[in-house]
């Protein structure tokens, strides 16, 4: 059952305009109305950069959080035509950027641009969404919890801060394609990575994993089992305001 605090997140790549604020007005009123104290969780959502400024001063104060989707890999100001580096996201006062997406590894994101990423983003402060997962070759090939550990390994440091870092496992092959992994391997994957995690990174505390790919109201009841999960980052079902309260609202039914 689902216990602890969880983290609903919502990525809305590249999709909306100023006016989709009213999206967010919809799910931060449901939060605030419908928040149960045994209840505890966190919403995030992740615009792209056009709005950021804009949703960053409207939800200030309010229950949900904004994050940014991404970050370039030098920081301050620079001769980056089209870049926003961290330094410039969190004097927005943007508390979240994800890094490492799979759709941003595959326009040309390697693990070392991604580990400046990460750097970076921690040194401003930032809280990351830290991106892996395997595509359909390696899970084909059983590959899967070693392409994972290779991704963790190039890119996190011993000395981070990782109350600062939630790792979300995202397999590409589940992203957009509405499949999903079984109960069953999600289980395993979850429990090896904070282990692996906890045992690498010497860390005092379990790490934060979150699941990503396909993830709507309809199947959302099949993740309850996973107690080791500690949210979700959701993509195509967060454009919605009705399907991502209904997820939430599913969750915890
Ligand atoms: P999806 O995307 O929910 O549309 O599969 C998830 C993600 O890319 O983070």
């Amino acid at each position: 059952m689902a216990s602890g605090l969880k983290y609903f997140v919502g990525n809305w790549k590249m999709f909306g305009i100023p006016t989709s604020f009213k999206i967010l007005n919809r799910i931060n009123s449901n939060f605030v109305k419908n928040k149960i104290n045994k209840e505890n969780y966190k919403v995030i959502i992740a615009p792209p950069f056009t709005l950021l400024h804009d949703y960053s001063k409207r939800f200030k104060n309010k229950k949900i959080l904004i994050s940014a989707q991404n970050c370039f890999h030098k920081d301050n100001f620079g001769p980056h035509t089209g870049n926003i580096s961290p330094y410039m996201i969190k004097k927005l006062g943007i508390k979240f950027v994800i890094i490492g997406h799979s759709e941003s590894r595959a326009s040309g994101e390697n693990d070392n641009i991604i580990k400046e990423k990460v750097y970076l983003a921690l040194k401003n402060n930032l809280n990351i969404i830290f991106c892996i997962g395997e595509n359909i070759k390696d899970k084909r090939r059983k590959k899967t919890l070693i392409v994972l550990r290779k991704q963790l390994t190039k890119v996190l440091k011993r000395n981070y801060n990782f109350k600062k870092i939630i790792i979300a496992y995202e397999p590409v092959w589940s992203i957009g394609s509405g499949k999903i992994p079984t109960a069953n391997s999600l289980i395993h994957i979850t429990a090896f990575l904070k282990k692996f995690v906890k045992k690498q990174f010497k860390l005092s505390h379990l790490p934060k994993i979150l699941y990503g790919g396909s993830v709507d109201k309809k199947n959302i009841a099949s993740f309850k089992s996973i107690s080791d999960l500690d949210g979700f980052l959701i993509g195509g079902a967060s454009k919605s305001s009705k399907n991502f309260i209904d997820i939430i609202k599913n969750f915890y039914k």
